[in-house]
């Protein structure tokens, strides 16, 4: 993919690939599967998808939502990822309600991660379950989903779910692990901004090292698609070939 010069064409991509992506999986075998991640960035994309053209070009009674990762809270809670993903995407389209699988539960982080991989597993036939595609941002700190530095998740070989722990606000957390998110046929990394440019640069070109950087745990083994603008760049030595 090449680097886009701004975040709205970034953006433009990941919504372009989030229509390719379900007419393909749609068209192979009946269903589009895709996790949403949370933060901010994919809120111009979820833009982009609940307006025309492209709102028409998604059969979105056949796509099925899940989520890579979430803070645990209320999802009435301003810092959900579900509530931003429901106010910016999806109650904009026509996707059933049932076709929604978001991870809160009220019984405790645990509880929810335990509960989530389940539903996880009856859903998907495969071991580990394949998603379609899988959205992934990433921090400064170059965290994904909510495997942050310092953290044990990003080590996680077994479970597809786990409770986590982040060194921000809303620090309880629920994420999917790097078993579940490397079998997925495509992770698209969309990060933009010149604040990230440290962390796409140890990300892709920096010795492995998952404390300091758990991204790499997932880019360097997952089917991965960048989406980055020339800021979140600034720092990659080589851009060739992502
Ligand atoms: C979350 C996200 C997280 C996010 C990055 C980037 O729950 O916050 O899933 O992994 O993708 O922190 O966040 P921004 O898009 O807000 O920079």
């Amino acid at each position: 993919m090449p680097i886009f010069a701004t975040a709205d064409e970034a953006a433009q991509a990941a919504a372009n690939l989030f229509v390719e992506a379900a007419r393909e999986a749609i068209e192979a075998r009946g269903r589009f599967t895709v996790a949403l991640s949370g933060g901010s960035t994919p809120r111009k994309m979820h833009a982009l998808l609940a307006s025309s053209p492209l709102i028409d070009q998604v059969r979105w009674s056949e796509v099925y939502v899940f989520f890579g990762d979430e803070r645990y809270v209320d999802p009435t809670d301003p810092q959900s990822n579900e509530l931003m993903a429901r106010e910016t995407l999806l109650s904009l389209v026509p996707i059933p309600a049932e076709n929604i699988y978001a991870p809160y539960h009220p019984g405790g982080p645990d509880i929810a991660a335990k509960l989530y991989e389940e539903t996880l597993r009856r859903f998907f036939t495969e071991e580990p379950p394949v998603l379609d595609l899988i959205y992934l941002g990433m921090g400064p700190d170059g965290h994904t989903a909510s495997l942050f530095p310092g953290e044990p998740g990003v080590y996680e070989l077994e479970r597809l779910v786990i409770d986590a722990r982040a060194p921000v606000n809303a620090s309880e957390r629920i994420t999917m692990t790097p078993p579940l998110l490397n079998a997925a046929r495509r992770v698209v990394f969309l990060v933009t901004g010149a604040d990230k440019a440290p962390a796409v640069h140890r990300c892709i070109e920096a010795p492995e090292n998952f404390d300091e950087t758990p991204s790499q745990a997932i880019a360097r083994y997952a089917q991965v698609t960048w989406l980055l603008d020339k800021a979140a760049s600034a720092d990659l030595k080589i851009t060739d070939g992502l």
